[in-house]
């Protein structure tokens, strides 16, 4: 049988012989790593401890794009530690309102065949070029810039048959939607999604883009387009067409499952609160009252998007009691728009242009009001995700959105537009973009970047490194939480709290703070203690907070009836050892505060079957770990760092 795409770039990446069989653990040599403001102070202040001059990869950037509100010192603290570590090191910086991460990376260094492995949840954004992009925790991404080799579960790969093509007025949102019902938010754990047939070869790549971005959203390991005639045009169209290498699927190519989806049958969706998989019709939605809506982030805030969105508001207003911001992806995006006058027309309707940042995404900026609807075209709804835990947050495509902010309820393009709904099929991508990297600071010379003085302002504070794990354990259940616990519920976002990432002492007070607000304090006073979840523990965001901050204040594992993968990655690289229930009728026996205690843990670790006693209730249970042999080596370790360390010192005494 022929290979498939996945198979193909994971092949050509293999750092180790393999038989790439599902399931099991492969070694991958990482080409690029991206990493953003928020997430990455911790990435290299791990990547200053491993004692290399460079980083090793061909290509790594930095992006400063989530936090770019200057509330107090916090966040240019970290802004002015990135740009000068990076130019220390031998990293890319994409300046402040150069443009949201993924966006850029796939305009302006993404390239089909290469394996990038990102500091965010929605790296896989690329694989719209036909490039494998994985989103891991900082650590991972420090770890390839080393050159080590990455450590990855071989995923199954999906086919996803697309025919058809979408009606006007739908956006390739639909069909991301659409997956989400299908499979669910923890459905594509394991799995890559690739998207082939006649439907796909007629999406160009932005719009790739949306549906790759949102596989995150699945639980999928990523999502990944052929690299077509689409995806040449696209790279010819940034000045980039001596990079396009062909990347398709063997006509035999042989896949673990399949799953058709006829564009022409699709609706516009919509997706309620408070998982991105509860959609239904936007038709059928019950027609509340929206306070605010936000066309932009990552998603979908494409040249497209925007202006098919621009002309559903042209000759319209928006409604007097809607507040409607749009935030565009890119610089690039941004002034294409402005040359072709939708920004013009968006300004005419009355919406609210932001800076060029993720922004309301991550809550910062545009929280909703107590018990606020909001109409967003990001990629999360999580209770507490746009700041206020009190707030609505339903998730559609930039045209139904901007007809719902419109008519002040849901509402679709045809809606607005009626039979003239047809003119949005005629909005293609630009056939050349603006290219312009002046916001782009690229890497100096190895003998230049060797004088480069990092700077740390106050804000940046220590890596916290874990103890290794200890023969005897025991320690009270400082929390119980429920099922789909996301990584917004562990480390809560906002502008206030993102700019505290870089100083654990202080961001590790409002761990589970919008979940439960007494956690922090109490998980402190315990010293040691035990956190048990439910299904999809640690799904959302790639943010390694939600590991670090609970090993700060003293959690030493995580028993739950299944972990989302990024997370569980966090966990082992930061010394929190992610344990599932054997029998998961066990989670109802266990309460907050029982005292577990585990003897011979360092024994047990190895046999992946962990043999814990209620100390309180006097029962035992059995947890085991779901780890590679490279994952218990780590956690043995006591974390990433130490084991990083000791393999490259083993390296250099070679
Ligand atoms: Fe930014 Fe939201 Fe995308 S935080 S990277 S716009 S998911």
């Amino acid at each position: 049988m022929g290979m498939n795409i996945t198979k193909k770039i994971l092949s050509t990446h293999l750092a180790a012989p393999s038989d790439m069989v599902p399931g099991e653990e492969i070694l991958l040599k990482v080409d690029q790593t991206l990493t953003h403001d928020i997430n990455a102070v911790m990435t290299y202040l791990a990547f200053e401890q491993v004692g290399l001059d460079r980083i090793r990869t061909e290509c790594s950037v930095s992006y400063l794009d989530h936090n770019l509100l200057y509330l107090d010192n916090k966040t240019p603290d970290d802004h002015i530690y990135l740009q000068s570590v990076a130019k220390r090191y031998g990293v890319h910086v994409s300046r402040p309102g150069n443009g949201i991460c993924h966006a850029v990376q796939v305009a302006r260094f993404g390239a089909p065949g290469k394996l990038l492995m990102g500091g965010d949840s929605h790296t896989p954004h690329g694989g719209s070029i036909g490039m494998l992009c994985i989103g891991v925790g900082g650590m991972d991404v420090a770890t390839a810039m080393t050159g080590v080799p990455m450590r990855l579960t071989m995923p199954r790969v999906v086919k996803v048959n697309l025919t058809g093509s979408l009606k006007p007025g739908c956006n390739p949102k639909e069909v991301i939607l659409k997956m989400l019902q299908l499979v669910t938010i923890k459905g594509g754990l394991g799995n890559v999604y690739e998207y082939v047939g006649p439907g796909a070869a007629a999406l160009e790549v932005p719009a790739r883009a949306t549906i790759a971005n949102m596989g995150a959203e699945m639980g999928a390991t990523t999502s990944i387009f052929p690299a077509d005639a689409q995806v040449k045009k696209f790279m010819t169209a940034q000045g980039r067409g001596d990079q396009y290498v062909e990347m398709l699927p063997d006509e035999d190519a042989e896949y673990d499952e399949c799953i058709d989806i006829n564009l022409s049958e699709l609706e516009p969706l919509i997706s309620c609160p408070h998982q991105p998989d509860n959609v239904i019709p936007l038709k059928d939605a019950e027609k509340k009252r929206v306070q605010q809506v936000f066309i932009g982030s990552c998603t979908n805030a494409s040249y497209a998007d925007i202006a098919k969105a621009a002309l559903v508001f042209k000759g319209h207003h928006v409604n007097d009691d809607v507040s409607c911001t749009c935030a565009i992806a890119s610089k690039q995006t941004y002034r294409e728009l402005m040359r072709d006058g939708y920004i013009d027309m968006l300004l005419a309707a009355g919406v609210r242009i932001l800076e060029i940042a993720c922004g309301p995404c991550c809550a910062i900026g545009q929280t909703p009001a107590t018990d606020g609807v909001a109409v967003r075209t990001s990629n999360r709804n999580f209770k507490g995700r746009a700041g206020n835990p009190t707030a609505k947050i339903y998730l559609v495509s930039p045209e139904s959105a901007a007809a719902t902010a419109i008519m002040g309820t849901f509402a679709t393009a045809e809606d607005i537009m009626g039979e003239n709904v047809k003119i949005l099929g005629e909005i293609k991508e630009p056939d050349q973009y603006i290219v312009d990297d002046s916001m782009i600071i690229p890497p100096l010379s190895e003998e230049e970047a060797k004088k480069v003085e990092i700077v740390r302002g106050p804000n940046i504070k220590f890596l916290p490194v874990p103890e290794a794990p200890t023969q005897y354990l025991c320690a009270p259940i400082s929390l119980k939480g429920r099922d789909n616990i996301s990584t917004d519920d562990i480390t809560p976002a906002s502008a206030e709290f993102s700019s505290m990432r870089s100083n654990i002492p202080l961001m590790s007070q409002y761990c589970y703070h919008r979940y439960d607000p007494e956690f922090a304090a109490r998980a402190k006073v315990m010293g040691k203690s035990i956190i048990i979840g439910g299904e999809n523990y640690g799904q959302g965001s790639s943010r390694e907070h939600a590991a670090i901050n609970p090993m700060y204040l003293g959690v030493k594992a995580v028993i739950a009836k299944s972990i989302a993968r990024i997370h569980k990655g966090n966990l082992v690289n930061h010394g929190v050892i992610p344990m599932l229930f054997e029998d998961p009728a066990d989670y109802d026996r266990l309460d907050q505060n029982d005292e577990l205690e585990f003897t011979d843990l360092l024994d047990q670790i190895p046999t992946r079957s962990i043999l814990i006693k209620d100390k309180t209730k006097d029962f035992t249970f059995r947890a085991r770990l779901d780890l590679t042999d490279n994952e218990i080596a780590v956690v043995l370790s006591g974390g990433q760092l130490s084991f990083l360390k000791k393999q490259l010192a083993a390296e250099r005494e070679k």
